[in-house]
């Protein structure tokens, strides 16, 4: 539909204005509905056919470019798919734009979103979580202007992820296994550190049913354990190789190959010293081919580039029927140039399945118990009785004494009760355990908000309100599933977008995992829960 007086299109799809930061921003069903629309705008195109429907077809609409870190396939399939779309394409240089004289990321994208009525910005960045971010903070700018919510698409950020790369991945390997989902098996070859397609894999590859994963890489390229244990959270069956050799060493082999370039620029000197080394382990030898037997249909995949020197899949494998990499690497145009139809409103309509969860309310963590009835409650292991104030009791119990200290100590700085305390580590009466205690007397000032700090500093402790020497109120305070906005916390990445070094003046969220271990927001860098604050 169009309007007369702009000619823009009018169509508001399900997918306009949301934004892909990592694969799980698009759920499983949306992101099998990208692959089959993919499909078919292959299909039309490849017989000629009217892919009109796909076409976004709004002048008005933006698609940015916006890459601060190197690329060829991921930024030229975007332009490519973009001039498809008919709508503006902004080619970004960063090298000659403000980001020279200090300007933030927030305030440089605010100002790009005031260009048009509805942008898309596709950025490939060095700052981990960079999507995630702007999606919230140029989302606000927008409403403040009447212009509607810009989308933002993660076209690599830094190690964390490379989410359209992985669709283009996921697609290819359908195509592969002729758009069968129940089994894949698939080993992943080479850089498992560093790489981002990589870490985007344990979600991506969840299109499948039946998953099977072979890690081939030496120790110092060996995939993080956060990404192993989601893999095997997920299901998986996840087996280690430490070379290529050793691979082949055995009966049970993949037939899906996925190579990953060493990723020299972001290696350490000392890693770098054994480089030639580590490139050996992951390199298909000619003699591989004549010792052992692949099983039939294997292809081998790269994301690309191949460094033109010392490529892990060397160019006698090109004429060979193992080169899958070329066509996987052609996919990203309609991929890409489906993705682009869907945030902006062209695709979508027809979509039926079910959108991304979103977590539940962080509203589980104060539990407030009746006292025990005590006249003049002691605490006779040591703290003296208060007439008015506040105990918090059972600090880190359980633990050993030198914990218990730090942890008092911590407690006291981050919730500002260090000038006025009495404190001490004390056996427990009935159990003989070492817990901590801290008393305040005199202070009632005690809110919900230092609760909730409360709680996600010093889990399962209690707090105890003290009026007239009785405890007249008592609560258990248990790990917040979210931390926010606290002021003294930050994220631990340096590479973060939220690491107060990069000041964006980042809002600092956490969610909790297992346990007590938090995920940034933005990075999804893991910490356990006292590494969060700031002291
Ligand atoms: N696969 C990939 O991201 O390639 P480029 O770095 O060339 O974009």
């Amino acid at each position: 539909m169009e309007t007369a007086a702009t000619g823009r299109k009018k169509e508001k799809g399900p997918f306009k204005g949301r934004s892909v930061s990592v694969v799980g921003d698009l759920s499983l069903d949306e992101q099998y509905y990208l692959y089959q629309k993919s499909r078919e705008l292959k299909e039309t195109l490849r017989t000629g056919g009217d892919t009109s429907a796909f076409c976004v077809d709004d002048p008005l609409m933006a698609i940015y470019i916006l890459f601060l870190e190197d690329s060829t396939r991921t930024r030229e399939s975007f332009i490519n798919a973009a001039r498809f779309h008919r709508t503006k394409l902004n080619i970004f240089d960063a090298d000659s734009s403000s980001f020279s004289k200090n300007e933030s990321y927030r305030d440089t994208f605010n100002m790009l979103c005031g260009y048009s009525p509805y942008s898309v910005f596709v950025m490939r960045t060095k700052l981990e979580g960079v999507c995630r971010w702007l999606d919230t903070s140029v989302a606000e700018f927008a409403a403040r202007h009447g212009i509607e919510k810009p989308a933002f698409i993660n076209s690599g950020d830094g190690k964390h992820e490379h989410p359209t790369q992985e669709f283009l991945d996921e697609f290819t390997f359908l195509e592969h296994l002729g758009w069968k989902r129940g089994k894949i098996r698939i080993a992943l070859i080479g850089d498992l550190f560093h790489g981002r397609t990589i870490h985007s894999k344990p979600d991506g590859l969840c299109i499948f049913q039946e998953v099977s994963v072979d890690l081939v890489a030496p120790e110092e390229l060996a995939m993080p354990s956060y990404y192993i244990e989601k893999m095997e959270g997920n299901g998986f069956r996840v087996r280690h190789f430490s070379s290529i050799e050793e691979y082949l060493s055995q009966d049970d082999v993949a037939d899906i190959w996925y190579f990953t370039r060493l990723q020299l620029e972001r290696m350490g000197e000392k890693i770098l010293q054994k480089e030639h080394q580590l490139r050996q382990a992951v390199t298909f030898e000619k003699s591989f081919l004549e010792k052992y037997r692949l099983p039939d249909d294997t292809r081998f995949y790269h994301p690309l580039p191949r460094n033109k020197e010392y490529p892990t899949i060397p160019s006698f494998l090109d004429e060979t029927p193992l080169n899958g990499w070329e066509s996987q690497s052609i996919n990203g145009y309609y991929t890409r140039t489906v993705l682009l139809s869907m945030l902006g409103g062209a695709t979508g309509l027809d979509f039926q399945g079910a959108s991304p969860e979103i977590p539940s309310a962080n509203d589980d963590f104060i539990e407030e118990v009746t006292p025990v009835e005590k006249v003049k409650p002691d605490y006779k292991v040591g703290i003296k009785p208060i007439e008015t104030g506040i105990v918090i009791d059972h600090i880190e119990k359980g633990e050993d004494e030198g914990t218990i200290w730090d942890h008092i100590d911590r407690t006291r700085k981050i919730l500002a009760l260090n000038r006025m305390s009495s404190h001490g580590v004390y056996r427990g009466e009935n159990d003989g355990r070492f817990k901590g205690i801290i008393s305040v007397p005199g202070f009632l000032g005690f809110g919900p908000r230092e609760m909730e700090k409360l709680a996600a500093v010093s889990p399962e402790c209690t707090l105890n309100v003290v009026k007239e020497w009785k405890v007249v109120r008592k609560f258990r305070l248990h790990m917040p599933w979210r931390i926010e906005n606290f002021g003294q916390t930050s994220c631990k990445n340096v590479d973060c977008i939220s690491h107060p070094s990069h000041h964006e003046y980042t809002k600092p969220i956490f969610h909790r995992m297992l346990g007590h271990v938090f995920k940034c927001h933005y990075c999804d860098r893991l910490h356990n829960f006292k590494e969060i604050w700031d002291l």
